[in-house]
């Protein structure tokens, strides 16, 4: 038996027991007559002691041999500590050692395996094995198996079944670059890699599952970011018989159900805003709700006064940064600069500060008198003491970037505590978005989601303008996940895949499966499937979803600890019938 006990378990109660432990040697304190080990493993330290009064002469000497992360097995006895730790369980007893198991030797570790390491991230990813034995990773880890048991529990009992569907397959439409994989057995033929198992879910409520759902790997070929990782973790989730009402209720239900658990309150219904009110108030389908400054338009206001920027844009827009009217000229041209980067893109932004003292002044003054000025910020609603910016030019563009500005003071404001949530549902998003590169229609989530019945006639005469039974949770500013009701009748998706510039010929090609299998009843359906890995890091108060992958990969796709992706052998191109097409 290696252990009788973990190191994370043994309290007074303990005293005076004979127990064996097993571990990680974490720390060595040697005093020359004593000496401290803190043994670790996933459940905690306990500390040891070996005592040259009170040890063998070879079990002080075998003890001095030990190094950093060498794994041990230990006996002895449970005792009380002299210098209590109140901060861990185990903090007031020790164990005095009275053998010591060398179980494997360890070379030093190229960064200390401490919560506050010296290891820097490209080092840490290298040896990502010694960082999980890490608390700061190890917890994340722990906490995302936790929130997979607790929605596995939700959704079983609302009678959801996981099915698993298959890794190998054809495209799947979700708007990336799939991941393929060439067929040996089929030369010059791939598979591509699920970016989300869409289809076989479709399918399986036409085969009669009903309520589906599955904690499923997902693919996708595009660029990354902090919360974007090529392959991730989706709850993917679809039912049939019901309505974008009975969806919203369950997934509302278990989200809050994780919520509640976590920040300890009810959260009741979420709320809800249109895409359309969404893009008009905060300039972004995902806004973050938990602070103001929503956007006012000033159009009517700041026209027709000589200041030509304004006279030219197609939207005057801007937020009221409450309590900022105090700052500086260096801190506002700061803001100014940072709306100018290329990442942002703004031409620059004007500045009205509504002073203590009652005063209204401005970046442009020799435009607007105090009373121009006074009419702006009552629009805005502005009080003593705020500052509005106003950002001008392009309807969409200026949103954008007004958006930002909107999120960057939000952050440097503290205005986003982590431990605060603010879930939100953003319905009716258009059906289809207009690409000026391929001068073609896209799908806005994809091919085979609804249009509302009472916009399906403007699928004829102004596709642009209709609206789909889709919908996105958002939760602190992040797309949290997103689903729709499903097209179930042949003709209309037939329909679909024509305005998306889908031959006959294509259509049935790549959704022939799909086509023919609305042929023998199927049933209405919608689901939704959520980010496994973006809604866990949000729950846990991080934005990185990195952190909570056991092996992730780094921002150019790579997993510099196995080093992946590499160059595979001559044979193998020539089996799979690679070498032939590279050349060909
Ligand atoms: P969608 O494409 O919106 O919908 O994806 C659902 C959710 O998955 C998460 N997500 C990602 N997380 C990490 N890294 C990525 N690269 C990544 N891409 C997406 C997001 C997103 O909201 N089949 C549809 C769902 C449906 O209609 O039922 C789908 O995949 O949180």
């Amino acid at each position: 038996m290696f252990r009788t006990h973990t190191n994370g378990e043994l309290t007074v109660q303990n005293l005076d027991q004979n127990v064996t432990l097993s571990g990680w040697v974490q720390t060595i304190r040697d005093k020359g007559f004593m000496m401290w080990i803190d043994l670790r493993d996933r459940y905690g330290i306990t500390q040891l002691v070996f005592d040259a009064d009170r040890s063998s002469k070879e079990l002080f000497e075998s003890a001095s041999k030990l190094g950093r992360e060498f794994v041990i097995q230990i006996e002895g006895k449970v005792i009380e500590r002299q210098s209590k730790n109140q901060k861990i369980p185990t903090g007031e007893i020790e164990i005095l050692v009275e053998k010591l198991t060398i179980l494997n030797a360890s070379e030093t570790p190229p960064f200390s395996i401490e919560d506050q390491t010296d290891g820097g991230e490209e080092l840490r990813m290298k040896y990502r094995y010694l960082d999980i034995r890490r608390n700061p990773v190890k917890d994340k880890l722990i906490f995302r198996h936790k929130m997979a048991q607790k929605v596995r529990n939700y959704l079983s009992d609302q009678d959801f079944i996981e099915v698993e569907t298959p890794v190998l397959i054809k495209s799947t439409p979700e708007g990336a670059r799939d991941f393929v994989v060439p067929s040996r057995m089929n030369p010059g033929q791939f598979y591509a890699l699920p970016q989300s198992p869409q289809t076989f879910k479709q399918l399986l409520m036409i085969g009669g599952m009903d309520r589906y759902f599955q904690i499923v790997k997902c693919f996708r070929d595009e660029d990354l970011r902090a919360d974007r990782q090529p392959e991730f973790t989706q709850i993917d989730c679809e039912m049939a018989f019901v309505e974008q009402e009975d969806v919203l209720e369950i997934f509302e239900g278990m989200t809050a159900t994780l919520l509640k658990d976590i920040a300890g309150k009810e959260f009741g219904k979420f709320p809800r805003m249109t895409f359309a009110d969404a893009m008009q108030k905060y300039g972004n389908d995902k806004p973050d709700i938990r602070f103001g400054m929503e956007f006012v338009e000033v159009n009517d206001l700041v026209k027709g006064k000589d200041f030509k920027i304004f006279d030219d844009a197609e939207l005057v827009v801007g937020i009221n940064v409450e309590g900022c009217a105090e700052y500086t000229r260096k801190q506002i041209d700061e803001l100014i600069d940072w709306v100018k980067r290329p990442q942002i893109g703004a031409n620059g932004m004007i500045w009205i500060k509504f002073q203590n003292d009652g005063v209204v002044t401005s970046s442009v003054n020799k435009f607007y008198n105090e009373e121009d000025l006074k009419k702006i910020t009552e629009k805005f609603g502005a009080k003593a003491g705020d500052l509005i910016f106003l950002m001008s030019g392009n309807e969409n563009k200026v949103r954008t970037q007004l958006s930002a500005l909107r999120m960057e003071l939000g952050n440097r404001l503290g205005l986003r505590n982590p431990k605060e949530f603010a879930p939100l549902w953003v319905i009716d998003f258009p059906l289809l978005e207009w690409d000026e590169e391929t001068n073609r229609y896209h799908a806005m989530h994809h091919p085979f989601t609804s249009p509302k019945p009472e916009d399906v006639h403007l699928l004829e005469t102004d596709p642009g303008k209709a609206r789909a039974n889709a919908y996105d949770l958002i939760l602190n500013g992040n797309e949290i996940g997103g689903g729709s009701v499903r097209i179930f009748d042949k003709d209309l998706q037939a329909k679909m895949f024509n305005l998306l510039g889908f031959t006959k010929e294509d259509a049935e090609a790549q959704f022939g499966f799909l086509m023919n299998a609305f042929q023998y009843g199927a049933p209405p359906h919608a689901g939704l499937a959520l980010g496994f890995d973006r809604l866990v890091a949000i729950l846990d108060g991080n934005e990185v979803i990195r952190d909570y992958i056991a092996f992730p990969k780094n921002n150019s796709g790579r997993d510099v600890m196995i080093d992946a992706p590499s160059s595979i052998a001559e044979e193998q191109l020539d089996e799979l019938a690679l070498r032939l097409n590279l050349k060909g």
